[in-house]
């Protein structure tokens, strides 16, 4: 498979979300990941949550004994994510923050305040051999304070930047792109490899895939929504063309 400089990992979660609407068997979430492997999809992530809403215990099973790219495990920073996280050994993992009664991750993780209690809960990850990522807002105090709990790599949150262009607030759009920017080359320049996702859209890709500091994406909802019109594999070759043309000029 060709090494892309920018990795687009597949967000498989909303696949599983149609399945539990019926909760019968299809459509099958791992089915959907080979799929997008096929595609270019450079990893598979997938959200465990606490309330299992979408992605199940199993799923985690059969993507962990069926994929060839690495999968990125979404979790909150709970014992049980940890035991089960330290059972499978994904390839990452992504700590990120969780409520109940939200519908998506709606902000990045608060590191800074809980620093002693995060830099404990990743170490057993890190001996582990998974790669330890943080799913934080483009702020500094977050960025310094996941560097200094050993994490090796930030996901910025790109919410805030995709609500503003979709709601037409250009100003606050742009703002947002303005501290992803900064952010990511802040992030960079501390040795931390910089991801970012969260609410990416085909309108909203191309100005984050052309920062070079970003090393991978991390897009779901959107291809899983536009896979309805354009079948799975051709949104995400689409989402990819979008990215390499971002990134190549
Ligand atoms: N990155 C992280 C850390 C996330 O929690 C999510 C949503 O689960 C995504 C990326 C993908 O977001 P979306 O589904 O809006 O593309």
């Amino acid at each position: 498979m060709t090494e892309h400089s920018l990795r687009l990992g597949v967000n498989i979660d909303h696949v599983a979300t149609v399945r539990n609407a019926r909760g019968g068997a299809y459509p099958d979430p791992l089915r959907a990941a080979l799929a997008a492997q096929t595609a270019g999809a450079d990893g598979i992530t997938a959200h465990l949550r606490e309330d299992r809403r979408h992605i199940s215990d199993t799923d985690i099973d059969r993507l962990m004994e069926s994929l060839t790219v690495p999968l990125n495990f979404e979790m909150a920073a709970t014992d049980e994510m940890q035991a089960i996280a330290l059972r499978h050994k994904p390839h990452a993992v992504c700590i990120v923050p969780e409520k109940r009664e939200e519908r998506t991750t709606e902000g990045g993780l608060e590191v800074a305040r809980e620093e002693n209690r995060l830099a404990h809960f990743i170490a057993p990850l890190r001996e582990a051999g998974c790669r330890v990522s943080i799913f934080i807002a483009a702020d500094k105090r977050q960025i310094d304070a996941a560097h200094r709990i050993g994490a090796e790599v930030i996901e910025l949150h790109t919410g805030a930047y995709c609500d503003a262009f979709a709601d037409g607030r250009i100003e606050e759009h742009q703002k947002e792109f303005e501290s992803l920017r900064e952010m990511s080359a802040y992030a960079h320049s501390l040795g931390l490899e910089v991801h970012a996702g969260h609410g990416l859209t085909y309108d909203t890709v191309a100005p984050i895939a052309a920062f070079p500091e970003v090393k991978e994406l991390n897009i779901g909802h959107f291809l899983i929504g536009e896979s309805i019109f354009l079948g799975l594999q051709p949104a995400i070759a689409e989402m990819r063309r979008l990215m390499d043309q971002a990134r190549n000029g």
